[in-house]
């Protein structure tokens, strides 16, 4: 069996999603399953090169996983030839600047969303990355999802007949931070810092919705601030300047309404964090993260109104569970060999920075829609 290495600097890996998701249980979990696999029964490890800008943390990292790569100098990262491959998953705000850099080393891309602040900023990223001929991806990470994968499979198998709508709900409390430490990282308040759900989520409901079930051309959002203060990671209050609910309906090709609640301000009475109910013609199905239940139209219920009587029917249990029938992998970890197939072998992965760019054009729709009380149009 031939193995062969692609290196990959990783910048951002001193962060949640960097770190978690994408060098511990991706690239390293890639790398301990003997690499991907090429469709001539070529391996590809991956060996990362970490960057960032406490060199104390990089070497901890390093150091507990084994690594001996790490730099705070980027520059001089991405001059490194046995490194092809640039991945960031830095806050927002500093992305573009160091993908600029990246595109001008010559190096392939993959990034976390969003690819940039502005559809201005991911289109100048995605013109870059053509004319310099790298190849290019943005994180899908939803559409790997158990859930999703079974949505999908039910939309292909033409379950639902003709689709109707689509509901979804997303979202948690996120703490204060006051009397209990927030759970997320405070920049994500915070405007100026790149925050906001509608930024963070309409990216992933772009992708979600134009690979399920249509693509979006128009969005009515109202965003809000719900809790306008917030307390910080070092105990410091401050201003939340940036959206954490947002409201939405989006229109897509085809007449099918989805309406996705976002928030950061919601307690869970659902089964998952994220929950779509998708209605059809012919059968309704309610996906999660993981799980996915059906009601096909020969075994719909019929409700009568009547709030004179307690109810008796129990709607949830009338529903069927999808079987997995496969074995799902970490989303992140599955994207991520795709995409190395894609550099090595020129596997399709769909997912380039021009859908990246359709994803932020959404966010950036939603938060004009809000602000101007309009339905927003979006260029097909
Ligand atoms: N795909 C997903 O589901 C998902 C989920 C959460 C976040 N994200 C994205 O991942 C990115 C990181 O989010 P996170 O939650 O891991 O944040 P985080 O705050 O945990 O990590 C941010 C990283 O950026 C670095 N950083 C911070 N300020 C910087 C600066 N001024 N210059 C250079 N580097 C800086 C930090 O050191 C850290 O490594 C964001 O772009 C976010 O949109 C994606």
């Amino acid at each position: 069996m031939t193995v062969r290495t692609l290196g990959v600097v990783m910048n951002g890996v001193t962060g949640r999603m960097g770190y978690r998701q994408h060098l511990v249980r991706s690239v390293l979990a890639i790398s301990e399953q003997g690499g991907v696999e090429l469709a001539d029964g070529t391996r590809v490890r991956l060996e990362p090169l970490l960057v960032g800008r406490n060199e104390a943390k990089l070497a901890e990292i390093a150091e507990r996983h084994g690594l001996t790569r790490w730099t705070t100098d980027l520059d001089a990262a991405l001059s490194d030839d046995q490194f092809p491959l640039y991945f960031d998953a830095q806050l927002t705000n500093v992305r573009e600047k160091s993908i600029v850099r990246a595109i001008g080393a010559g190096r392939h891309i993959y990034t976390e969303k969003p690819v940039a602040e502005s559809v201005e900023g991911a289109l100048d990223l995605a013109h870059r990355a053509a004319e310099a001929g790298v190849k290019n991806g943005v994180v899908h990470d939803k559409l790997y999802l158990p859930g999703l994968l079974k949505l999908k499979r039910l939309v292909d198998s033409g379950f639902f007949g003709r689709i109707l709508s689509v509901r979804g709900e997303f979202g948690y409390w996120v703490f204060e931070g006051d009397w209990q430490a927030a759970q997320r990282p405070s920049w994500n308040y915070r405007a100026e810092d790149g925050g906001g759900i509608t930024v963070d989520m309409f990216c992933h409901w772009n992708y979600v919705l134009e690979n399920l079930f249509g693509q979006v051309h128009s969005v009515i959002a109202k965003t809000t601030t719900h809790i306008p203060s917030r307390v910080d990671e070092r105990g410091a209050r401050y201003d939340a300047t940036a959206d954490d609910a947002a409201y939405a309906i989006f229109e897509l090709d085809g007449g099918v309404v989805a309406q996705l609640n976002s928030s950061w301000c919601v307690r869970v009475h659902r089964d998952e964090l994220v929950e779509f109910q998708v209605d059809g013609t012919h059968g309704s199905a309610v996906a999660g993260l993981h799980g996915c239940v059906i009601q096909p139209r020969e075994a719909t219920p019929k409700p009568v109104w009547n709030p004179d009587l307690r109810e008796t029917q129990s709607y949830r249990d009338q529903w069927q569970e999808v079987p997995d029938n496969a074995a799902f992998e970490n989303g992140f970890k599955a994207q991520w060999e795709q995409f190395v197939r894609h550099v090595v072998e020129d596997a399709p992965h769909p997912y380039d920075f021009m859908a990246g760019v359709r994803g932020i054009r959404l966010a950036q729709a939603g938060l004009e829609s809000s602000r101007t009380n309009q339905r927003i149009e979006l260029p097909r």
